[in-house]
């Protein structure tokens, strides 16, 4: 069997995505292209992602994205395998845009269409970077819009079980959120990761959410940590106090870190799991992947985090998702596939 193509299309969020990836007849898979356009600065004025302007900016972006992928890869459109799009979870409009390409090139080409889910996609993007993955891991996938810890067995293209998520925000959420409580700049994750190297994480002990006994095991929540740090820097303007930002920015951080990697820890070992992969947009976080890197030490599991490029949305993981259904024989979708903007794992 010969090499073949695979073209991933991502449209869920804010980033205009168009990856390809080379399968071996091995089931390797080498990456040749990854575009990304991100609509990011428009949303930055309203503090978070607007819909509608991300589906007008993935209208605008999608076209010369694809165009720059074919270009720096020397890959002609005709000797695509298949395609590959994010059908869910993600913003309605935002995944008709990219899911509307995917079918017109399927259409166009009568290349196999095959319609993915952005979270498993995540996941997939660390097998670009790290190679195949054992047969059974967890992954924490953690971004602006999930907070997922998810059960692996038998690769990609089989079973993947949630077995917790945020109750109310995601990770990422919680950093836009205080980042605006800190007057600092959308996305919030960078500067109060910056921030935070200045500060001390101990100085304040901001909750752990849903680390009581009787609290679910494997679920999280954000947004009772991010009130407190609301309440904190209200109490220190209402006693005319400076607040103590870099010493806020780490504690918060340090809240996110801590009961991220322990709860993540706790699943690998009530399951038996050696292998843990932390992907999305938050695993570019320092302490995160520090602290996670420490424990996992301690504990004797295997860490893989993608580069922050890779965490991030991109079209990229899609095509390697897509790749991963190809080499497992998947059935493709059918040219009548929609999106399915609240899509389960
Ligand atoms: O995966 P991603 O690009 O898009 C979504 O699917 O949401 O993740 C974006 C999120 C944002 O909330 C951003 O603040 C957060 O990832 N983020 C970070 C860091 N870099 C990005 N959070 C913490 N520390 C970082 N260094
Ligand atoms: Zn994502």
């Amino acid at each position: 069997m010969t090499d073949r193509l695979i073209l991933g299309i991502e449209s869920s969020c804010d980033e205009t995505g168009v990856g390809i990836v080379r399968l071996g007849p091995d089931g390797s898979l080498e990456l040749l292209a990854d575009e990304v356009a991100s609509s990011v600065e428009e949303h930055a004025r309203f503090g978070g992602v607007v819909p509608e302007v991300a589906s007008r900016a993935h209208l605008e972006a999608m076209a010369p994205t694809m165009r720059r992928a074919l270009d720096k890869s020397g890959v002609e459109l005709s000797d695509v395998h298949s395609i590959a799009v994010t059908a869910g979870p993600g913003l309605a409009g935002a995944l008709l845009v990219g899911v509307s390409a995917a079918k017109a090139f399927a259409a166009a080409l009568g290349k196999p269409l095959y319609g993915v889910n952005h979270l498993a996609g995540h996941v997939a993007a660390d097998t670009l970077q790290h190679g195949p993955l054992p047969s059974r891991c967890l992954a924490l996938l953690v971004s602006g819009g999930h907070s997922q810890l998810l059960l692996i067995e038998n690769g990609l293209a089989s079973s993947i079980t949630e077995i917790g998520s945020t109750v109310d925000d995601a990770a990422g959420e919680a950093y836009d959120k205080v980042a605006r409580l800190l007057d600092l700049p959308y996305p919030g994750g960078p500067p109060i990761d910056k921030l935070a190297r200045t500060g001390n994480g101990c100085a304040i002990a901001f909750p752990r959410g849903l680390t009581g006994p009787r609290d679910s095991k494997y679920d999280f929540s954000f947004s009772g940590l991010k009130t407190s740090v609301a309440r904190w820097v209200e109490r220190c303007e209402a006693a005319g106090e400076e607040v103590p930002l870099a010493d806020v920015a780490a504690s918060f951080q340090e809240a996110v870190a801590d009961v991220l990697t322990s709860k993540a820890l706790r699943a690998c070992r009530d399951l038996r799991v050696d292998t843990l992969v932390i992907s999305g947009g938050v695993a570019a976080n320092s302490r995160l992947s520090g602290l996670a890197a420490e424990r996992c030490a301690s504990a004797g599991v295997e860490l893989r985090v993608p580069s922050p490029r890779l965490c991030t949305d991109n079209g990229a993981m899609i095509a390697a998702l897509g790749a991963h259904l190809v080499a497992a024989g998947a059935k493709p979708s059918p040219l009548d596939l929609s999106t399915t903007p609240g899509l389960p794992v």
